[in-house]
Formats: structure tokens, sequence, C-alpha cells
């Protein structure tokens, strides 16, 4: 199963995890267009081979090791990632739709300063 970005991310977007990963599967990089505007990155589930090189990468902990080991607050994110696809503007808006819908359904969590949340995550 494909790792997973969750809401640390969120407005963080290092890209420490983008200069990392061996087969290029996340995205939006830097130089793609949609990193100005959407506000978080997103990991292609078919493309990534889990091989775990993103997870240390990360400086707030954004990333897990799939679906069985993201945190229930953090499911729906699963979705998010699913869904993007780069370059298509559909689904750059719909997985940036279901991030918007986090963030604010979440205040409590969203209000965790990112290097934290995710020992949030795990209350
Ligand atoms: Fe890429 Fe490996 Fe992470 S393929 S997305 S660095 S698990
Ligand atoms: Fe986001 Fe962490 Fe990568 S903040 S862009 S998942 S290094």
């Amino acid at each position: 199963m494909a790792y997973i970005i969750t809401d640390p991310c969120i407005d963080t977007k290092d890209s420490a995890c983008v200069d990392v990963c061996p087969v290029d599967c996340i995205h939006p990089r830097k130089d793609e267009p949609e990193f100005a505007t959407t506000r978080m990155l997103y990991i292609h589930p078919e493309e990534c081979i889990d091989c775990g090189a993103c997870v240390p990468a990360c400086p707030v902990a954004a990333i897990y090791d799939g679906p069985e080991a993201t945190p229930e607050s953090q499911k729906t994110l699963i979705e998010a990632n699913a869904i993007y696809r780069a370059g298509d503007a559909a689904t750059v808006a719909q997985a940036e739709s279901i991030v918007a819908q986090h963030a604010s359904s979440r205040p409590d969590l969203m209000n965790v300063p990112a290097a934290e949340r995710a020992v949030a995550h795990a209350k």
C-alpha cells in the first residue's frame, strides 16, 4: 500500500520528501505550477514503491506507512492522496477541497504547530 501524506504538510510543504523519492511520485513539485496554490503535497498511490525514504525526510512527520497506519483523524486525506493527479486541474481541485474540509473541520489539530501535530494524531 502506498504511503500517505497528512495534515502537518498543510501550509508547510517542506518538499524534502520530493528530493528523496526515487520514483518522483510526490506532487506538486516546486517546479510544477500547482505548487504555488495547493496547500499540501500528495503521493500517487500507484506510483509509490513503498520504499519509506520520504518518512524520515519530512521535518513535521506528515507521512504514514499506508492507509492502515494512518491515524483515524487523517483518514479523509487518504482519498486526497489517491485523487490528486499532476497537471489535472479537476483532480487537483477535488484533492484540495478534501484538504480544505479537513482543515476547517479539525481546528483542534490545525491549531497545533505542524511539527507537534503527529503527536496529537496519536491521542
Ligand atoms: Fe516515494 Fe518511497 Fe515515499 S516511493 S512516496 S519515497 S515511500
Ligand atoms: Fe509535506 Fe513533509 Fe513532504 S511537509 S512536502 S510531506 S517533507
